[in-house]
């Protein structure tokens, strides 16, 4: 089996997630390639791709996208989909657009993983200033909640990556 595990990552947060998984994976033939470095043609060849990124914006990143349009119609068949975002639990759809494309060809999404990752795309100072901005009420929670993503993806987070990518193989 042929696996590629390919993403997008800012801060590093997406490709810790992306290396975790393909340690589960040694007993396969499995790619690990940043999204910039991947020809999209080759997408068709591997048995499963999995495709991640950080959330910006509450999309992932654009040439995520733009690989998937440029594969278009050999896509891989099986896809599992990977993100990691600040907010404490997923409330948007970043694959969303991702979605749209595949949907029309004959490709199958096997899985879904996501988990929080600390914020380092912002100065933190500009973190605190924001949080000084909002209503009382809602700066306690803010806090706390910063508290909560600080040094994630932590050692469970990554143990959690892996155990996904290796369920979802071993299950196929
Ligand atoms: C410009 C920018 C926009 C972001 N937008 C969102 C967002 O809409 N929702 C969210 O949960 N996190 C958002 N985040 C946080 C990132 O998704 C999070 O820190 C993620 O782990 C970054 O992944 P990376 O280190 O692989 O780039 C944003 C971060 C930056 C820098």
């Amino acid at each position: 089996m042929k696996i590629l595990i390919t993403y997008f990552s800012n801060t590093g947060n997406t490709e810790k997630i992306a290396k975790s998984m393909k340690d589960g994976l040694l007993d396969y033939d499995v790619d690990l390639i940043h999204a910039k470095d991947v020809d999209p043609t080759t997408l068709s060849s591997y048995d499963i791709v999995f495709l991640g990124s950080g959330v910006y914006a509450s999309r992932v990143d654009k040439s995520i996208l733009a690989m998937i349009k440029k594969a278009v119609p050999e896509f891989p068949v099986k896809l599992a989909y990977f993100c990691t975002h600040a907010s404490l639990k997923l409330f948007q759809e970043p694959f969303k657009r991702i979605t749209g494309v595949i949907k029309k060809h004959n490709c199958e999404i096997i899985g879904e993983f996501d988990c929080v990752g600390e914020n380092l795309g912002i100065p933190l100072d500009t973190q605190l200033a924001m949080l000084e901005n909002l209503p009382e009420d809602q700066r306690e929670k803010a806090k706390k909640d910063r508290e909560k993503i600080k040094g994630r993806p932590n050692e469970m987070d990554l143990e959690n990556a892996k155990n996904f990518a290796i369920s979802l193989v071993k299950n196929l």
